[in-house]
């Protein structure tokens, strides 16, 4: 029943047949409404769920905490999802330090003390639209059968560990990791054979630690620019979905390789060594990863671009006293992206158009999981000081990078099963777009 889903090269040889596929899928959506033939699962789960949830008779598995809104318009490809305001929620949190075990130790806020439990208690409401809460059962429903990696860095695991917590009220993983390397762990959902894995790169590309202390004592690391770290790259072309994300690595002081030669660095204080910014090597790291994946062979699979998560670093450096202390979001208007911030962003949406038009050249899809401007609104959500006890000795002790479980970061999966739900659609709807400019010819 999926007679478009990449087979996109056989089809544009013949242009009759796609006429007919065209004709026999329309004809099948007209006359079973209840099931879309391109997508695998039943149209009903495309659906805002709040009819469903607000029928008395009609008890859910998942409990009555997930009803949704009343929504006004629920999101569509026309919302844009990631613009908007943080508001209360008095149903969140959805899981706790005790109905989950997967929240890792310097996120585990709740255990090391934090007083106050308000930053757990928001929503994000997109402008114009409504952003459903994330329903754990329409998820695997909807990856069924799939897999997803993570790539990136410990923000990058923070999101896998949200999304396991928020999954465990339906199932808990088990562990069918390939190594005893904590950096690469992989999980499987038996009953939905769903994995997910994660694949530890920071910098995205090759590197290695040149020096343990370094200009900062932050650690100096070698960054071969147009050299892929193939602990990812080499793992991934068999993954449905990829998200990939880096950041706040690139703050260290680092030295910046091509073909094999020194080339500049960023804050590297060593003499006649150009300091070409950290931004240089964000964009070329990003440059050559999404190079690296559009030229996998047998990748099929769908790419997001996690964007940019700020740091709240206030009164201070990470490493010189600064600490995040809020206790509030921030509404849109009382902050802006600036700065570094908004540089490492613009380079992001840069990078990511090209390799998307890249892409699209081999049918292959990427898109934004455009978490920027949503994170940027909570200085409330991170750690701080509750990562660890008040005597541990920790390099990262005010952790205003990474977010508290249960936290904001759990919007995350707000917005990945949202874009999943679309993505059905929007596939749809560009393959269509692209028969259609055929066709004029
Ligand atoms: C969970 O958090 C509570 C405080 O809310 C704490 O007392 C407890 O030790 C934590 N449990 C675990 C397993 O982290
Ligand atoms: C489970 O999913 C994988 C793809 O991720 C697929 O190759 C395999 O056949 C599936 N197994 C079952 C039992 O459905
Ligand atoms: C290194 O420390 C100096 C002085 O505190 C600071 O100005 C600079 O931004 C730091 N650079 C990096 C890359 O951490
Ligand atoms: C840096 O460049 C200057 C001028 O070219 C040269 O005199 C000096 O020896 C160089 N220093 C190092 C460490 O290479
Ligand atoms: C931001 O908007 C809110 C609601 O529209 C308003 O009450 C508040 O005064 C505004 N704050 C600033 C700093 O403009
Ligand atoms: C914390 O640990 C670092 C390195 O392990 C050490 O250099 C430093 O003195 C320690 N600080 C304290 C207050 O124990």
């Amino acid at each position: 029943m999926e007679p478009l889903q990449g087979r996109k090269t056989s089809l544009k040889k013949n242009t009759p047949l796609l006429v007919l596929f065209i004709t026999i899928t329309l004809f099948l959506l007209a006359t079973f409404p209840l099931y879309y033939p391109l997508l695998g699962y039943p149209l009903y789960l495309l659906h805002n769920h709040a009819k469903l949830s607000a029928s008395p008779s009609s008890s859910s598995s998942y409990g009555d905490d997930y009803e949704e809104p009343l929504a006004i318009r629920p999101a569509t490809d026309k919302c844009d999802i990631f613009s908007g305001e943080w508001v209360p929620n008095p149903q969140a949190p959805y899981y706790t330090n005790t109905t989950c075990w997967a929240i890792h130790e310097h996120q585990n806020c709740m255990k090391y003390g934090r007083p106050d439990a308000e930053f757990m208690k928001w929503r994000w409401k997109p402008d114009g639209c409504e952003l459903p809460v994330f329903n754990p059962a329409q998820f695997l429903e909807i990856v069924r059968g799939k897999s997803m990696a993570f790539v990136g860095d410990s923000v990058s695991r923070n999101q896998m560990q949200s999304l396991i917590c928020l999954l465990s009220r339906v199932e808990y993983p088990i562990d069918v990791s390939y190594t005893p390397d904590e950096h690469f762990k992989r999980w499987k959902y038996t009953t939905y054979n769903f994995t997910m894995a994660t694949f530890w790169t920071p910098h995205l590309v090759k590197t290695n630690e040149a020096d343990p202390d370094g200009p900062n004592h932050t650690g100096l690391y070698s960054l071969f620019l147009d050299q892929l770290n193939d602990d990812w790259i080499t793992q991934i072309e068999e993954f449905d979905y990829v998200i990939i994300s880096a950041g706040h690595w690139f703050l260290r002081p680092m030295k910046f390789y091509e073909n094999q030669k020194l080339i500049g660095c960023h804050f590297c204080q060593i003499e006649n060594v150009t300091d070409l910014t950290m931004y240089y090597g964000y964009r070329r790291a990003f440059r050559t990863a999404f190079r690296a994946i559009n030229s996998l062979k047998n990748y099929k699979g769908i790419t997001l671009l996690r964007t940019y998560a700020p740091s709240h670093f206030e009164n201070g450096l990470w490493n010189k006293g600064g600490n995040c202390v809020r206790k509030r979001p921030f509404r849109s208007n009382e902050t802006a992206l600036e700065g570094a911030n908004m540089e490492l962003y613009m380079i992001q949406l840069e990078e990511f158009k090209i390799a998307e038009k890249l892409g699209q050249k081999r049918g292959l899809r990427f898109r934004l999981l455009d978490t920027t401007q949503a994170m940027l609104l909570r200085p409330d959500g991170h750690p701080s000081t509750y990562g660890h006890w008040p005597h541990e000795n920790v390099t990262l002790y005010n952790d205003c990078v990474h977010w508290c479980l249960p936290g904001p970061i759990d919007t995350w999966s707000d917005f990945l099963l949202q874009m999943l739900k679309m993505e059905a659609i929007r596939s749809f709807e560009e393959k269509l777009s692209s028969f259609d400019r055929k066709m004029r010819f």
